[in-house]
């Protein structure tokens, strides 16, 4: 029988009565005492019961189900074996199953919600590749704060976000959700995202918890295939793939969640080199860490543990505090510790974890906190919101090329012939993994360019992109075959003093799951392409896609390319703004763009060599392709500007008895427009006891310019800036000769020469 009142809730609240507080920002010690005194009456079963996550795929708000999988999950969340739950969205939602943690359990231990809010909730804003492509940290810090004061509206206390994983594989279909190759970059946006969403108190109803995914090494899936081996040494592992996750760990991530690969052959799932020696231990996180879905299980199949026992034993030993729905932990982790065959104090420590964080949030003080119907309704959607997510979109966007300056585009008196599926699609722009976002509620191009009424405009899709989508996972069949529409947008384009097509990836084709071997223009698109080009080569391209994509042809022939990524729920009216110059573009790629996918994976800091194209005029015995250029089609870095940067005056000295090198270059707009620039500052380590890349950027600066201002950029680089790990994990700063590169892309050559010398 369902109890109907706060009895189980205020047991506990008297029995720890005197320790407990009722104000906002509790003091850590307090935090500490509460938990203590909470895990002193819990039983066995309580505490494992806190480890485990369940996903709501019931009607919460409905009757009790009465048979399957559901009404275990039911039962157990009534005994109190639920620690929490996630995709249970909805202050109403929330409130039912929170209803039955508070008021039907033996303790009342209010449930943590957690839920993918990836690129914001209702309100979507640009994916986070394309974010990263702003690299402006104070705006990529404000979306996710607009995604937490949504998603916190809605009942929901803690996302499976920021994706702090360092990709270099376009076929990926995840890359979408992170912040692209450098750890750099990476790291410094992993920061703003935990910042973000986290604010600076977590009992706020303004914030949620984040969480650092997926630790670690799932960028480095063998063949960009998703869920695949990982195999990167100590030297990528260190340097490269850890930084974002330390970087987030350091800003107060509270949660990490392991991940599916293997590493090393150990499932990361199971590592306990990775979650108690490096995370618990060097880094000293005390947030918890939950698996990823259904990833103890799992450790079954990779063929690592023998049964659910056993996947539930290594899990809990490795350091794995939470469960997310492989069902192993409740199975068996009490009686494996009746056993002796788990530590009773991995337990306690685990459930501490997960205790504190709860605290953290209020929860104690009110289970119900995030649960205001009212406050749902007034904040969802809001206009400021609706501001924030327009203007991410237009700092993400990226010009690829623009030749006789094309763009920006005249505001009247041009017929413009506006061609693709794309350009009329008001849900790809929303991108995947917007779970929580209402379909087809993006603006589309054609709506945003239709906001300038005074050039003639008319719409072609020449021919669809997809062709259809299953249903719930939403896989896309994409057109390949019918190009009967193509004929129409050829006469369209033939009257046209300018073409602009849009065209690229659906929001299905990137995330999780939705690998590409091919990264071309999927589908009938190129020949579309190609066929508008005979008619009128006068093109401006925007691309909408997930990934980098690789359109050598595109670059060759087409004289304007605009990387417009999914933009979210603004995005027609972002690249309609940047198309007819009211916004000047400054977004840099935060991702390689490959000539082919043969390239992949293609980095801009990857090591030197023995035999580099610079040193080499044999025509053969180099690190190359026969067929291919080995340079990439679009750098690391690479964003142009209606307007136009040059720098001089690089200087880069070491202070006498100083550790750092003091480095001040000269930054001006040579062209006729104000625009923004991000200054780029890149090392290379010449020699070292451990080899380094041939670039590593170490610093950038977002710079602001009115036509032929100059500014002068100074930027320090100290012993974190000039070191590395090497392979026993040890932060190294060594003398020796850098060299030091200013500029607005990875590909730049201005430079000068440091001989730095390790004072102490
Ligand atoms: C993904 C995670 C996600 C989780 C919960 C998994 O399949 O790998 O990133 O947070 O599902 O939806």
């Amino acid at each position: 029988m369902r109890q109907n009142h706060y009895l189980p809730f205020l047991v506990v609240a008297m029995l720890t009565h005197t320790l407990w507080s009722f104000g906002q920002n509790t003091p850590t010690s307090v935090i500490e005492q509460k938990v203590d005194s909470l895990l002193r009456i819990m039983t066995l079963e309580e505490k494992v019961g806190q480890m485990n996550q369940y996903n709501g795929f019931w009607n919460v708000t409905g009757p009790a189900p009465d048979d399957g999988a559901a009404a275990k999950k039911y039962d157990h969340l009534r005994k109190g074996y639920v620690g929490s739950m996630l995709n249970v969205a909805g202050v109403e939602n929330v409130r039912a199953v929170q209803k039955i943690a508070v008021e039907e359990t033996r303790l009342g231990i209010p449930l943590i919600i957690g839920f993918d809010v990836i690129h914001g909730y209702k309100t979507i804003s640009p994916i986070p590749l394309a974010e990263a492509a702003s690299w402006d940290l104070e705006a990529i810090k404000k979306s996710a704060a607009v995604a937490a004061e949504e998603t916190a509206a809605a009942g929901i206390n803690w996302t499976f976000a920021p994706m702090v994983d360092i990709s270099r594989d376009a076929r990926w279909g995840r890359v979408m959700e992170g912040a692209g190759e450098d750890p750099y970059l990476g790291s410094k946006i992993a920061v703003a995202r935990v910042q973000g969403f986290q604010g600076d108190d977590l009992s706020s109803i303004k914030t949620i918890v984040a969480c650092a995914k997926h630790f670690a090494g799932y960028g480095f899936s063998e063949s960009g295939k998703d869920y695949n081996t990982v195999d990167a040494g100590s030297n990528t592992m260190y340097n490269i793939i850890f930084p974002p996750f330390q970087a987030a760990k350091d800003a107060g991530v509270r949660t990490f969640m392991n991940a599916f690969n293997v590493w090393n052959g150990i499932p990361s799932t199971g590592n306990s080199f990775l979650q108690r020696d490096i995370l618990k231990g060097k880094w000293d996180f005390e947030g918890f860490v939950v698996s990823d879905w259904g990833s103890i299980t799992e450790m079954i199949t990779h063929g690592y543990a023998k049964d659910g026992k056993e996947a539930a034993r290594l899990a809990a030993i490795a350091g794995s505090d939470m469960d997310m729905e492989s069902y192993h932990y409740v199975e068996h982790l009490a009686s494996l510790v009746r056993e002796n065959k788990v530590d009773q104090a991995l337990i306690d420590d685990a459930v501490k974890r997960i205790l504190r964080v709860k605290f953290e949030l209020g929860l104690f003080d009110d289970p119900y906190k995030y649960c205001d119907a009212q406050r749902q309704k007034e904040v969802t959607g809001k206009k400021e919101f609706q501001d924030a997510v327009l203007d991410m979109a237009k700092k993400s966007i990226v010009l690829l090329k623009n030749e006789q300056e094309l763009l920006p585009l005249k505001k009247s008196g041009l017929n413009i012939a506006l061609i693709g599926a794309l350009a009329n699609d008001k849900n790809s722009p929303l991108g995947s993994w917007r779970l929580a976002g209402d379909d087809n509620s993006a603006v589309s191009v054609l709506e945003g360019m239709q906001q300038y009424p005074n050039n003639t405009l008319t719409f072609a899709k020449g021919a669809d992109l997809s062709i259809g989508e299953t249903a719930f996972i939403r896989e896309v069949k994409i057109n390949e075959r019918d190009t009967s529409a193509f004929a129409k947008a050829r006469t369209v384009a033939s009257k046209a003093d300018v073409v602009v097509m849009v065209l690229g990836e659906h929001g299905f084709q990137s995330g999780e799951g939705r690998s590409r071997a091919d990264i071309d223009l999927p589908g009938v698109q190129q020949a579309l392409l190609e066929t508008i080009y005979k008619a009128n080569p006068n093109i401006v391209l925007v691309l909408n896609n997930g990934r980098p994509l690789a359109i050598p042809w595109a670059d060759k022939h087409i004289p304007a390319i605009v990387e417009a990524w999914h933009l979210g729920t603004q995005s027609g009216h972002a690249i309609a703004q940047v198309l007819y110059g009211d916004y000047n573009p400054s977004g840099k790629l935060p991702m390689t763009f490959p000539r082919s996918v043969g390239q992949s994976p293609i980095y801009y800091n990857h090591l030197r060599t023995g035999r580099p194209d610079e040193l080499s005029d044999d025509l053969v015995f180099w690190s190359h392709y026969q067929d291919q250029a080995v340079t990439p089609l679009y750098p690391f870095g690479h964003g142009l500007s209606y307007t136009s940067f040059a720098y001089s005056n690089l200087t880069a000295t070491q202070p006498a008895s100083s550790n750092t090198i003091e480095v001040s270059v000269t930054v001006t707009n040579t062209g006729k427009r104000a625009g923004k620039e991000v200054v780029q500052l890149y090392i290379n380590d010449t020699y070292a006891s451990v080899v380094r890349p041939v670039k590593e950027l170490k610093g950038f600066e977002l710079v602001s310019l009115q036509p032929s201002q100059s500014k002068e950029i100074r930027f320090t680089l100290d012993k974190d800036a000039l070191g590395f790990y090497n392979n026993q994990g040890e932060y190294k700063v060594e003398s020796g000769d850098f060299i030091i590169y200013v500029g607005g892309s990875s590909q730049t050559d201005l430079h000068t020469n440091v001989d730095y010398k390790k004072t102490e």
